[in-house]
């Protein structure tokens, strides 16, 4: 039997080659085999008000997957912003309408996709068709947040159940937007040396001696969930915490990782949301946005030096994309105690593409 690449036993594994961390053909590869068919967020609520119509780029540079968010009698659907005649892009800004058309030859289309009018297809046979109506992908809620996935059939409930699973009574629909919050970070470094280095808190001492000290240094756990990571920490005695359910302590964040690019950072507060959009082998752009549900206890605790804790990160991170292109280095091995959620996420990775790459 060949040897795995990474090997399910932690304690003599090795960790991701570098070439995943460089390759152009691993880049490429990663976008259907790991993106399109995973949950990815697209939208708040918020920014549906007073519109019916608002397209959306799907992981724009990386996926480019043309979207559009349409409203009829109350229900916001995803559809396909790509015309089914000759594929003109249909919608170009978020606007108020009662139906779709294209600008290119005037095909129009009802707000749920249905196929209406073509100009001039009078002679055509058997048309129109259903595939002349504009494909719809599952679009779901998460309290303010919607989520789309592209191609595939992975469950939403599935893949979120373990968040809800473990905030039974959380209130999602109070979670508020935080207009200030939201912000790009742009990374020189690979999207899964971004990932790497948030699936452990090993560095959290040395990157970040600050958010350290907020944390109780025995009390960080990680869980493996199937498709993810969650990360517990516990509070340390003066700090901020969830409240405490029967003899657990008291705990001051949950980190989840939903393979392969979603962040969900729970805090007293709220919600912290990353976003990890792959823009070339070496490029990364990161989106932040928090949605508050108790103002009063925001900056404070576990999750109140975000903007601190993000810059020591980068400049963590983007040092290692300098290490993996070395001529002198392939991998390396991983901390037993320390280290299960990287171990997790490259087995994920390894998982799905090494095959594709004739690995
Ligand atoms: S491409 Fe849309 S009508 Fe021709
Ligand atoms: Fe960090």
């Amino acid at each position: 039997m060949k040897e795995p690449i990474i090997s399910k036993d932690i304690r003599d594994a090795q960790t991701l080659p570098s070439r995943y961390y460089t390759g152009a053909d691993v880049f490429e590869l990663s976008k259907n085999a790991l993106f399109a068919g995973s949950w990815q967020w697209v939208t708040d609520n918020a920014s549906l008000n007073n519109v019916d119509l608002v397209p959306v780029s799907l992981l724009p540079s990386f996926l480019d997957e043309p979207l559009l968010l349409a409203k009829s009698e109350d229900l916001w659907r995803c559809l396909s912003n790509v015309c089914t005649h000759r594929g003109n892009l249909l919608v170009d800004k978020p606007c108020q309408s009662k139906r779709i058309q294209c600008g290119y030859h005037g095909r129009q289309f009802d707000m749920a996709g249905k196929f209406v009018h073509m100009p001039e297809f009078e002679e055509a046979k058997n048309f129109p068709g259903p595939a002349d109506d504009l494909p719809e992908i599952p679009l779901e809620w998460l309290g303010p947040m919607g989520f789309v996935r592209v191609t595939g059939d992975a469950s939403f409930e599935e893949t979120f159940k373990p968040v809800i699973d473990r905030l039974p009574d959380y209130r999602w629909d109070e979670l508020k937007l935080d207009p200030d919050s939201v912000k790009t970070y742009e990374l020189p470094a690979n999207w899964m040396l971004y990932c790497d280095n948030y699936l452990e808190g090993f560095h959290i001492p040395y990157v970040h001696p600050e958010l350290h000290k907020t944390l109780d240094p025995k009390g960080y756990a990680t869980e493996i969930l199937d498709r993810g990571t969650l990360q517990i920490g516990i509070a340390s005695a003066e700090e901020e915490a969830f409240p405490a359910r029967g003899n657990e302590p008291p705990i001051g964040a949950y980190y989840f990782f939903l393979f392969p690019n979603l962040m969900l950072n729970f805090y007293p507060w709220g919600l912290s949301l990353n976003v990890v959009q792959p823009v070339a082998p070496k490029h990364t752009k990161i989106h932040y946005r928090s949605y508050v549900l108790d103002a009063s206890r925001l900056g404070t605790g576990a999750g109140g030096a975000l903007d601190v804790v993000e810059i020591q990160d980068e400049h963590v991170v983007a040092q290692v994309q300098l290490g993996v292109q070395s001529r002198l280095y392939d991998r390396g091995r991983y901390s037993p105690s320390q280290e299960t959620g990287v171990h997790h996420f490259h087995r994920y990775l390894v998982e799905h593409l090494a095959d594709l790459l004739g690995l």
